[in-house]
């Protein structure tokens, strides 16, 4: 589907953000390891979150969807069914790398996951390396891709410091450490978002983190009532960047989760000189069990280039494509360094933010690990591809906005993915 992004008048309005995909996606996996139901309120309804509710309903797991809420009645931690074919897992990589930590423990049953084209795309390797650190067996096409198989087994508790910082693959192995035979310690180079710990210390496991080393005792079950989703700075991420753009916008973002791993971007846009008011949650030693909330209160600001550096990138890996963006309208450099991980995201994105952009007019090269951006103070126009992308699609309907001439995103649906409403919520705010 094509869609056109004409230049807009300022943005202007309030908008509850979106619920946030990887708060949802783990809320219904350890729903559905838990042992007493789950009730999940505000839970993402996009492609994504949907494959998760899927993939737990094949292992086993009743979801029954009420009117303002979910209930997850899960199998327990080692009670997963052996589901008669593969698992889909969609376009949802946070499915594909989190499930199996889960399925690892399954002592003597076998699941294979599988998803779209992309998915097929995205290596696996990083969550069957410690995998079988830990006792599983995992086989995977040319040891790297999916589909992927795992067999359950009885797992050892490890201690691990992970190549790359991933919250995808940390969460897989916390989530194996939970039937593992001790206390398992995952290090990894920089912190990434920490999602995982909070809501397994909610669901009253012995876990704690020590700066960049997380540990976790097994457990015999989790006992977590009810999560509360907050709405997803990540989404709401493309709005705080129109507002940013668009002069003399002015927007209100509620309901947006301002945990300190997830905020990167905000601080980035802070050094860019663009104006977002917020109650932003500070980095600290404790973890915490709480997800905190802030509205995000957006406007129109003359933006300066900046340099984001590599133990920043996990903190704003999703909106570095949104950093690409604002770096073409601000003045001077914005460079991207670190962020070699873009080029295995739902599409090389390093590749498709610099091609797409460049389309658009603007002056950007790809590095090996990243991007540079040469501001010239707006984009003319033109098409995009969204490359199956949803992040893709919905940045270039925000450069769309902001150019001097409008542009075309070819394959705008991609951004069902995580974002359904995001072209009726734009439309609204630009009425
Ligand atoms: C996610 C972690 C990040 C992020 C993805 C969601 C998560 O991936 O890009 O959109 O929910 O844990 P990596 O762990 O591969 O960096």
């Amino acid at each position: 589907m094509n869609v056109r992004f004409e230049p807009s008048r300022p943005l202007q309005g309030q908008l509850r953000a979106p619920a946030d995909k990887s708060i949802s996606h783990r809320a219904a996996l350890l729903g559905a390891m838990a042992s007493e139901p789950v009730r999940i309120e505000n839970y993402l309804h996009a492609a994504d979150t949907t494959s998760t509710l899927e993939a737990v309903r094949a292992l086993g797991a009743l979801v029954e969807m009420r009117e303002h809420e979910i209930v997850v009645r899960g199998t327990g931690l080692r009670e997963a069914r052996e589901p008669d074919g593969p698992i889909d897992v969609g376009n949802a990589g946070t499915l594909l790398r989190l499930l199996p930590g889960w399925l690892a423990a399954q002592e003597g049953r076998s699941f294979t996951l599988d998803g779209d084209d992309s998915i097929r795309r995205r290596p696996v390797d990083r969550v069957a390396e410690p995998l079988r650190l830990m006792g599983a067996e995992l086989k995977s096409r040319s040891g790297r891709f999916p589909p992927l198989q795992v067999r359950g087994a009885r797992l050892r508790c490890i201690s691990h410091e992970l190549p790359i910082a991933s919250a995808q693959v940390k969460s897989c192995v916390l989530l194996a450490a939970l039937a593992a035979d001790g206390a398992t310690t995952i290090g990894e180079p920089a912190r990434s978002r920490d999602h995982t710990e909070r809501m397994l210390l909610r669901a009253g496991v012995n876990i704690h983190r020590n700066g960049r080393h997380v540990t976790v005792v097994n457990a015999d079950e989790l006992v977590l009532e009810r999560v509360r989703v907050p709405g997803d700075l990540s989404s709401a991420a493309f709005m705080v960047a129109a507002g940013v753009l668009v002069p003399h916008s002015r927007l209100l973002i509620g309901d947006v989760g301002v945990n300190w791993t997830r905020t990167g971007f905000l601080r980035i846009l802070r050094r860019m000189r663009g104006i977002v008011l917020g109650d932003l949650e500070d980095e600290s030693g404790e973890l915490s069990a709480h997800e905190p909330l802030s509205d995000l209160d957006v406007a129109h600001g003359a933006l300066e280039g900046t340099v984001v550096e590599a133990e920043e990138v996990p903190l704003a890996i999703d909106e570095l494509g949104l950093v690409a963006l604002l770096g073409c309208f601000a003045e001077g450099e914005t460079v991207v360094h670190g962020a070699q991980e873009l080029r295995v995201k739902e599409s090389d994105r390093i590749a498709g933010v610099v091609d797409g952009l460049r389309g658009l007019g603007g002056e950007i090269e790809a590095t090996d690990d990243g991007f540079a951006v040469r501001g010239t103070g707006g984009l003319k126009g033109g098409t995009i591809d969204a490359r199956g992308d949803h992040r893709l699609a919905m940045m270039g309907a925000v450069a769309g906005l902001a150019s001097r001439e409008g542009v075309e995103v070819v394959g705008m649906e991609a951004a069902a993915v995580s974002y359904p409403e995001f072209t009726a919520d734009l439309a609204r705010l630009c009425s």
